[in-house]
């Protein structure tokens, strides 16, 4: 054994330049305007697991913070204390954006680095896990800062019901996470006014992703939609789940009571608890 294991290495290369990807990503689209912001679109996440109303008066953590648009929806929820973790560049955006700093600790580390504080309410990583080639010392992590009781809730994207979508993207990804960010906006455009008009006809026709289009797409503002195409372009590593991997991960992790649901169709929430001792 010489200690030097190649397939840890490209994982970790890979990681290392999906945050980088963040990093730049999040430095040019720092806000978190209208309904992308919104505790409507929080409470449409947490759906029927959690009512932002629960959170009231609770200690969190966030892994995966971005440019602070969950650490802020907590806040106006009313949680009493956040622990954010974000490793990319963008960390400074994060502290810029957040509302209420003194209830707010950020921490510019990896998941997998959220200390074992043991005593968190819940753990939130909402859009991060699918873009972490090995997710489980960051669910280990989240397992181990929450205390006895406590929960774990995630969003990640979906792999059922989406295959035709899926092929198409993989497609364009394979090219398009290479691309430098001028011409990546400009392939942005060029699928922006394409889908707004596959969104309206939707209306007409049964086509697939429909119930994602109308319940969440067709409420952010043109800015935010390009930046959600943007952002299914951009990160080198994207995973898509099937309902019982997220089971498994969670499973894996140590959490029992685990609970999944098909969100709009198109991803999975998943929300696990730490046992009593
Ligand atoms: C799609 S963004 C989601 C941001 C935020 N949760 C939101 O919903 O607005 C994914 C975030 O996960 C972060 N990330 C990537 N790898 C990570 C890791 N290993 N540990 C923690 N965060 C990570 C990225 O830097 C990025 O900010």
């Amino acid at each position: 054994m010489t200690g030097h294991d190649p397939l840890v290495k490209r994982s970790s290369v890979s990681m290392n330049q999906t945050i980088q990807d963040f990093g730049e990503q999040w430095v040019r689209y720092r806000d978190n305007e209208g309904y992308y912001g919104s505790l409507e679109l929080f409470s449409d996440i947490l759906s029927p697991f959690l009512t932002p109303g629960e959170l009231k008066g609770c200690k969190v953590g966030e892994i995966g913070s971005g440019t602070g648009r969950i650490v802020n929806m907590l806040l106006e929820a009313g949680v009493n204390h956040v622990v954010a973790v974000e490793p990319s560049d963008a960390f400074y955006v994060l502290r810029e954006n957040i509302r209420q700093p003194d209830k707010v600790k950020c921490l510019k580390t990896t998941g997998d680095q959220l200390p074992a504080f043991g005593d968190l309410d819940y753990v939130f990583s909402i859009g991060v896990l699918h873009h972490i080639q090995d997710p489980i010392p960051a669910v280990e992590a989240a397992f181990k800062a929450l205390h006895p009781g406590g929960h774990f809730f995630v969003w990640v994207y979906g792999k059922e019901g989406n295959s035709l979508y899926l092929t198409f993207l993989m497609l364009l990804r394979m090219y398009a996470k290479h691309l430098p960010h001028v011409m990546l906006t400009s392939l942005v455009e060029m699928m922006y006014w394409p889908l707004v008009f596959y969104m309206k006809l939707c209306h007409v026709c049964p086509l697939p992703l429909r119930e994602y289009l109308f319940a969440i797409f067709e409420k952010m503002s043109p800015q935010k939609r390009r930046l959600v195409i943007y952002d299914q372009l951009n990160p080198s590593f994207a995973k898509y789940y099937t309902g019982l991997e997220v089971e498994k991960l969670l499973l894996d992790g140590n959490f029992k009571d685990v609970r999944v649901h098909h969100r709009h169709g198109y991803s999975w929430t998943a929300i696990g608890t730490k046992p009593q001792r």
